[in-house]
């Protein structure tokens, strides 16, 4: 029987070992951990449960009935984030480069199929040389089975992907299918062709770095959804983040304890709005004043910072945050806030997490760039989202809502449960200098008239009160006293039940 214990422990320690000293020492020299020591920092301590350690490959081609690793180069199984369950794979690129075989993709599935049927979300450390080259179309087909349980986990249980070092090839696609990409900056990278396949079809000559790392995915692609300094710090901010969302779609996020009155005044809410209606203030800072304990984990910080996405709590519960930053291009919509908030509103909704939506926005961004770039489309994505979102909607105009943009940043029309105003704000098709410029076209040539008119058009708009009027606006509200009225609007709402009609599915204009 010892025999036999001893035999388990050896094979233990054999698997725990992954690829060896050596190639440790060089994961360790680059400033990565190893796949275990990241399961380590992620989970909470002692809760880890692997499964498959023993799993080896089966393929024999190229030597490799020679080369055997137990567990094939990923480390699976599950365990908790501050007493919650989640599902874990990380790849171990201390084995065969963490490559990805018919077995080690048979691995991820079993525990993304375990999420599925219990309720909890995954979370997949990547750090890959992409396809077992070795094992040619097994290892594709590797690939497709685990992009197909993406696709099916999709809007059933979160699904975050970490990218901790090389993730290149088809590879992309599991991490871009799942809802959050963090990256650690200036060990990881992604991209579909690496530099030197780029060189040879375009004779652009790009660094890895440059063309697939943090900088470049969380500031221009969007493709990343933020970026840390070192694995530690990166696994650290998961954590934080997994602690707002909810296990599963059919469980309510969780409600966490709070030591922030719902009653706290913020007069300093009072005077952020500037006397002059073309000066930009900090919305951020408003948010940050709203939140209990002013904690906010945002989402794509780096990109289309003319919308700010995240989430934070009212009374403890997860609410997630889409506002316009006035601070940068006005806080205009335009394709890439479009996009961004559109799939922020869309994460929200699947797992019913209540938005709060900050309006500050003087329309849509006008030119040839926008228009040719789509911008009809993409402004949709926001525009359906909001539109078929049913989870409980509360929306503060603080100052500019005009034109087409009013509508879309859930609005009383989209169905905004409750829709508040502070008594800056203005409701308008536009500014009233471009309002009268159209209307008064013919008194152009007389300055005089053209400022009265304008002035008119300002007394008019430049208000909540007629929006108001018509019920599209249920309160105009104190600044000072926002935090109390928005986390008793989220309190009312909590029991909302709201279906949208039978669908396969909608065709969200892409
Ligand atoms: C098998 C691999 C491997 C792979 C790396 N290794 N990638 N083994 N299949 N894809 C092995 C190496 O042989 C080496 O083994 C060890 O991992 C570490 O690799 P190094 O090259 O020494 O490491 P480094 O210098 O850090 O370079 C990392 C790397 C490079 C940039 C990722 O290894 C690389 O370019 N690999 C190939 C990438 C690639 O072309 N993959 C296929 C992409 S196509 P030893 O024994 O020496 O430690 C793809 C298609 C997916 O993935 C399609 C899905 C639809």
């Amino acid at each position: 029987m010892t025999d036999i214990l001893e035999q388990l422990e050896a094979r233990r320690t054999e698997a725990r070992a992954g690829g060896g000293e050596k190639r440790i020492a060089a994961q360790h020299a680059k400033g990565k951990l190893t796949a275990r020591e990241r399961i380590e920092v992620l989970l909470d301590e002692g809760s880890f449960e692997e499964y498959d350690m023993f799993v080896a490959h089966r393929a024999v081609d190229f030597g490799m009935d020679k080369i055997k690793y137990p567990g094939d180069g990923v480390v699976t199984g599950w365990g908790t984030i501050n007493g919650r369950l989640v599902y874990v794979y990380a790849q171990d690129f201390t084995v065969l480069g963490g490559s990805l075989s018919e077995t080690h993709a048979a691995k991820i599935c079993k525990i993304m199929d375990m999420a599925m049927k219990n309720g909890a979300p995954v979370i997949g450390l990547n750090d890959s040389g992409g396809a077992r080259i070795q094992e040619g179309v097994a290892s594709l087909g590797g690939y497709a089975d685990v992009f197909q349980k993406n696709v099916l986990a999709s809007g059933v249980v979160p699904q975050i992907s970490v990218i901790m070092g090389p993730c290149a090839g088809g590879a992309v696609y599991s991490p871009a299918m799942t809802d959050f990409i963090f990256m650690v900056r200036d060990t990881s990278y992604m991209f579909v062709t690496g530099p030197d396949v780029v060189k040879t079809v375009t004779n652009e000559i790009v660094t890895a770095e440059e063309l697939g790392g943090a900088k470049t995915h969380t500031t221009k692609s969007s493709v990343a959804d933020g970026a840390f300094d070192n694995d530690v710090e990166t696994l650290r901010q998961i954590r934080r983040l997994y602690d707002f969302l909810p296990l599963n779609n059919r469980e309510k996020p969780p409600v966490r304890p709070f030591f922030d009155s719902p009653d706290r005044e913020e007069p300093s809410l009072d005077t952020v709005i500037p006397d002059n209606p073309n000066q930009p203030y900090d919305m951020r800072e408003v948010i940050t004043k709203l939140a209990d304990e002013g904690d906010f984990f945002e989402i794509q910080e780096d990109f289309a910072k003319n919308i700010i996405c995240g989430f934070v709590r009212m009374e403890g519960q997860t609410v997630g945050v889409v506002a316009n930053q006035p601070l940068v291009l006005a806080g205009v919509l335009d394709i890439n806030s479009s996009r961004k908030a559109a799939r922020f509103v869309r994460f929200c909704d699947a797992f019913s997490i209540p938005l709060l939506t900050l309006v500050d926005v003087p329309g849509f961004l006008p030119g040839t760039s926008q228009e040719y770039g789509g911008v009809i489309k993409h402004g949709a994505k926001l525009l359906f989202a909001y539109g078929e979102a049913t989870v409980p909607k509360v929306t503060l105009i603080t100052r500019k809502a005009y034109g087409g943009a009013y509508d879309v940043m859930a609005s009383k029309h989209l169905r905004g449960d409750v829709n508040y105003a502070w008594p800056t704000a203005e409701i308008a098709v536009m500014g009233a200098k471009g309002a009268v410029e159209i209307i008064y076209r013919a008194e152009l040539g007389d300055a005089d008239k053209i400022a009265a008119r304008t002035k008119e058009y300002e007394d008019r708009f430049a208000n909540p009160f007629v929006a108001a009027e018509k019920g599209f606006i249920d309160d105009v509200i104190m600044p000072h006293a926002t935090r109390k009225r928005l986390c008793r609007a989220f309190a009312m709402l909590r029991g909302k039940s709201l279906e949208n009609p039978w669908k396969k599915h909608d065709n969200l204009p892409l």
